[in-house]
């Protein structure tokens, strides 16, 4: 039987990732997350666009160089008796790839609208990743003093294109310059809308309830008459809450605000962490692994390499599934089939690294790499030595072959190539009929070709050429026991690859071509995702 300290420490985390598409607000709606946990005393200083500072996540030169953030990194912060993970993901949809294996280390998902735009592309790709792990994915409508679409639109946009009932907690008065505020749907009461001090410091909201005389003289004729009509009507056709369908992944709640106001994001924040899961159970070889009762265990979602660049290490972050972590332990790496020590364990917090020197299920540690971790590994204290389900390789969208210039460099060439790969930042595909001759790379965001240029001429002396391919849709064959791959009748815009441990795979220019290769193939499986591991 678990210790009573240990289950009230993993009860208490709450692990999130935040979805959005860039510029939705994600940046400001963390800061302001940061700022009711007392992480930061002034909003604004997790990134500054437009100011010389970076996000706390910004390691790599090219990301100093572009002002974006290329890499995950996780803030943790106490909130009213909860400890909170942030899983802060790469906004730039060209970094898409980790931030869909971060989505791996999460426990429940909040995505971010932006009020005037609704469901944008990136959050369609996003979504169908915590879709695909049934986590509760909570709904922040952001910028709601702004000009923002008909808010029944907004919810029919949600529904219709990510396919998830919704749930309005609270119901916005107006918007843009006549934003008046929302009306919370349980408590029956207004919270007025006040731009104040542009969200630098916590705001106290007036709040009164919609039976209170005052209201009519704080919103005016119109927006009263329309939020009566509007409180009847979401009561008769929007779906009823239900704590068990949202934790199951199919059903959101949804919330009005304005991050960069403060509006609305503490009544966010405290609904969304009652509502939300303690970490979960997490599938393994050995069955569902319980966080409480089983030892330390936790797998690797992310490696982070070049850290320090005079030292070239690399760091595995890993989430810890069971147990609790304690710095210098020793576990079980079980794909290595070896002991190690875990040690170096470091935590990124809103403002600098720390040292750990415990943690516990739900909590990321960042741990010390000498080159041993791949994606999707697992670490246990256990001697079960059971293994967590691997993480999907997800499909790239952009292909080009890679030659380097310098034919005597080949040896560091394919090392550096391989590392990269190793961290999931590229994935690497051969000829289907020939050897590493040629080399041809995928990756998810086309700006991830930049960074293999620049990391294989800064890190391991190489320069390459890229010559970029045509094709954009990936398919894994499923069955290639059960069908001649040889002899698969393509399409024109089709070619056949494999990849490092010799798996066959299509790709094709057209998405089109897709189906008509399974036409012409009778039972041919193809798959978008791969396997890790
Ligand atoms: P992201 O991480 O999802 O990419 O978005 P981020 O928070 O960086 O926000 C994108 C822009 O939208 C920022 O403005 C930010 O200030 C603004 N914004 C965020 N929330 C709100 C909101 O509730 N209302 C309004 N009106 N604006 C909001 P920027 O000018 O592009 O950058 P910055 O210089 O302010 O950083």
């Amino acid at each position: 039987m678990a210790d009573k300290k240990l289950i009230e420490e993993i009860n208490k985390r709450r692990t999130f990732a935040i979805i959005s598409h860039p510029d939705a607000g994600k940046t400001t709606l963390t800061e302001k997350f940061l700022l009711y946990g007392g992480a930061i005393n002034l909003a604004g200083s997790v990134k500054g666009k437009k100011t010389a500072k970076h996000a706390v996540s910004d390691w790599m030169e090219i990301e100093k160089e572009r002002g974006i953030s290329v890499t995950s990194s996780v803030l943790q912060f106490n909130y009213d008796g909860f400890c909170v993970n942030i899983l802060d993901t790469p906004g730039h949809e060209d970094f898409s790839e980790d931030t869909y294996r971060t989505l791996m280390a999460a426990d429940s998902a909040v995505m971010v609208i932006d009020a005037s735009k609704g469901v944008e592309k990136q959050t369609i790709k996003l979504f169908k990743v915590c879709v695909m792990r049934h986590i509760p994915i909570f709904t922040f409508i952001n910028k709601m003093d702004r000009e923002a679409k008909d808010p029944y639109e907004l919810l029919d946009d949600i529904e219709n294109v990510l396919g998830i009932s919704t749930c309005p907690i609270n119901w916005p008065i107006g918007c843009g310059k006549e934003f008046r505020g929302v009306y919370d749907r349980n408590e029956k009461n207004v919270s007025l809308f006040k731009a104040a001090m542009n969200g630098q410091k916590e705001v106290e909201t007036e709040v009164l309830s919609i039976d209170d005389p005052a209201l009519l003289g704080e919103i005016g004729d119109n927006f009263m008459e329309k939020l009566q009509e509007d409180v009847e009507l979401l009561d008769g056709a929007s779906a009823e809450f239900n704590l068990k369908e949202v934790q199951a992944g199919n059903l959101t709640p949804v919330f009005f605000g304005s991050a960069l106001t403060n509006f609305g994001v503490q009544t966010f924040l405290e609904h969304f962490l009652d509502m939300t899961t303690t970490p979960l159970a997490r599938h393994s070889s050995e069955g569902d692994i319980d966080p409480v009762e089983e030892d330390f265990s936790a797998f690797v979602f992310k490696i982070q390499a070049n850290m320090n660049k005079a030292h070239r290490d690399r760091i595995a972050f890993m989430r810890i599934c069971s147990g609790k972590y304690e710095a210098g332990m020793e576990a079980n790496h079980v794909q290595g089939g070896k002991k190690i020590r875990l040690s170096q364990s470091t935590q990124m917090m809103a403002s600098e690294r720390h040292i750990v020197e415990e943690a516990y299920a739900g909590d990321i540690i960042g741990v010390f790499d000498p080159g041993i971790f791949s994606i999707g590994d697992t670490i246990c204290k256990s001697s079960k030595k059971f293994e967590y389900d691997g993480i999907p390789t997800f499909a790239p969208e952009h292909f080009a072959r890679v030659r380097q210039m310098d034919t005597m460099k080949r040896k560091q060439f394919i090392k550096g190539i391989n590392q990269i790969a190793q961290e999931g930042a590229i994935q690497i595909f051969q000829e289907y009929n020939t050897g590493m001759e040629e080399i041809i790379v995928g990756v998810v965001g086309v700006l991830q070709f930049e960074v293999l240029e620049y990391r294989l001429k800064n890190e391991y002396n190489v320069d390459i050429k890229l010559e970029t391919l045509p094709y954009e849709y990936i398919r894994w064959i499923e069955n290639p026991e059960e069908v001649n791959v040889d002899r698969l009748v393509g399409t024109s815009d089709m070619k056949k690859i494999k990849d490092l441990k010799g798996n066959p795979l299509l790709v094709f220019a057209n998405s089109w071509s897709v189906n008509m290769v399974l036409e012409r193939n009778e039972g041919l499986k193809l798959s978008e995702f791969g396997k890790n591991n």
